[in-house]
């Protein structure tokens, strides 16, 4: 009679092969998700896009109308995706200065951009990439205090003096709901003379 030969259970290791394959279709989705999050993360301001702080006691909340009094002085903001409320701040070319100026005093490819008289740029200065700002109330311009270049934000951001090789890329604004919010894509490229 012949011999049985014994047959190895392989029940445990079909159970971790499932184990497996669940985990693994579970986890694929979920890389998916974070993936097209991390892009919109990094994605330019979007048409409809709202603004929120960039920083400080109030960073990634809304900002409405009542934020930006006439005169000044700016805030540094980031566009964030309206229905999936993502905040695009994986990029540092993202942030946006925002401020209201007296419509009347706007050359007018900037009152066009404007809405209720707030203006955006990009926050990063053009010449190394700078992102902090003297507001100089008196003249609407801003002055960039690492090489002192200044630009007038009446006049589409047009360089006053200084070093930067370009003005300051503008972006157009609508207002929806109470809120400044983009109309289009940044007016020129965001960044700087190496590596922007
Ligand atoms: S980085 Fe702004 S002037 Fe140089």
């Amino acid at each position: 009679m012949p011999r049985r030969r014994s047959v190895p259970d392989l029940r445990p290791a079909r159970r971790a092969v499932l184990k497996l394959a669940v985990s693994m279709g579970l986890a694929l989705p979920v890389a998916g998700l974070v993936g097209a999050q991390d892009d919109r993360r990094k994605a330019r301001p979007q048409v409809n896009d709202r603004l929120v702080f960039a920083g400080g006691d109030r960073k990634g909340q809304l900002i409405t109308l009542v934020d930006l009094p006439a005169g000044g002085p700016p805030l540094t903001a980031y566009p964030m995706d309206p229905t999936a409320r993502v905040v695009r701040d994986d990029s540092r070319l993202n942030q946006i200065l925002l401020v209201r100026l007296d419509p009347t005093e706007l050359n007018g490819d900037t009152r066009a951009r404007a809405a209720d008289g707030i203006v955006a740029y990009s926050a990063v200065c053009t010449h190394t990439g700078c992102d902090v700002w003297d507001w100089q109330p008196a003249s609407s311009t801003i002055k960039c205090p690492c090489h002192f270049s200044e630009f007038d934000l009446k006049e589409s951001a047009r360089v006053l003096n200084g070093p930067a090789p370009r003005r300051l890329p503008a972006l157009p604004l609508k207002v929806v709901d109470g809120a400044p919010t983009v109309a289009g894509s940044f007016v020129g490229r965001p960044g700087f003379e190496t590596g922007g």
